[in-house]
């Protein structure tokens, strides 16, 4: 059977998890972070006391494979322990875009990102998602936002969880990220060819979620 699925790619914190996860509740489908499955492999492998390079490739990929991950309402549970909060610190970011630069890595992980592909149907957010995991996808997205926008969208994410942080600080962290992702040799960040752009620099998620909304009856 054909199931529907609409990617939504970009630059870190422009906004992709919070307008896909919605998209996602609007229609009933289910929702895939990809980005999520980079930061529990870059943490297993950190407990691991691996060094997140070439020379543990197949190491991390085989990690990868057999994540023992559960996603529990909302929760991420490895190994039966809750990391949720542990993946989403601003290392855990770095760490996940290094152990993503690795093409094994990558390997190891596409079945588990398609198997997520069920009815109803799936929003999936990533860098790759319309490019590489699911390039058959109807309606894919490509979302961006000022550098300056998503540095302090993300310092407010992180003030508001008590958690300090600098905005010359963050947004130096993430054009680095971003450097890492569109430059890596194997599935770099950047828009497919059929992807339609959305600039939500100016857009309450309201609005980003309703022209997302709006492109997708068009397909219909
Ligand atoms: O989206 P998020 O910030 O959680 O992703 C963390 C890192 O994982 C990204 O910086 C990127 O390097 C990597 N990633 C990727 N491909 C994806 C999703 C995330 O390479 N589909």
């Amino acid at each position: 059977p054909h199931i529907p699925v609409i990617t939504v790619d970009g630059p870190t914190a422009s906004g992709k998890g919070t307008l896909a996860s919605e998209v996602a509740r609007r229609l009933g489908y289910h929702y895939l972070d990809s980005g999520a499955l980079y930061r529990i492999t870059g943490l297993a492998a950190t407990r691991a006391g691996l060094a997140l390079d070439v020379a543990h490739e197949h190491t991390i990929a085989r990690m990868a494979e057999g994540l023992p991950i559960l996603f529990l309402d909302g929760r991420v549970i490895l190994d039966g322990q809750d990391v949720t909060d542990a993946i989403r610190t601003e290392e855990a970011g770095m760490n996940a875009s290094r152990v993503s630069a690795l093409p094994a890595v990558r390997t190891a992980l596409v079945a588990l990102q398609q198997g997520f592909r069920k009815l109803p149907g799936l929003v999936a957010d990533g860098r790759d998602m319309g490019t590489v995991i699911f390039p058959d996808a109807p309606l894919k997205v490509y979302l961006t936002a000022s550098a300056a926008q998503r540095a302090e969208r993300r310092h407010k994410q992180l003030i508001s969880k008590g958690i300090s942080a600098t905005l010359p600080a963050l947004r130096a962290d993430l054009e680095a990220r971003d450097a890492r992702d569109s430059n890596r040799s194997v599935a770099p960040l950047k828009p497919a060819e059929d992807a339609l752009l959305l600039d939500n620099s100016q857009q309450t998620v309201e609005e980003s979620v309703a022209q997302v909304l709006q492109w997708w009856e068009q397909k219909q």
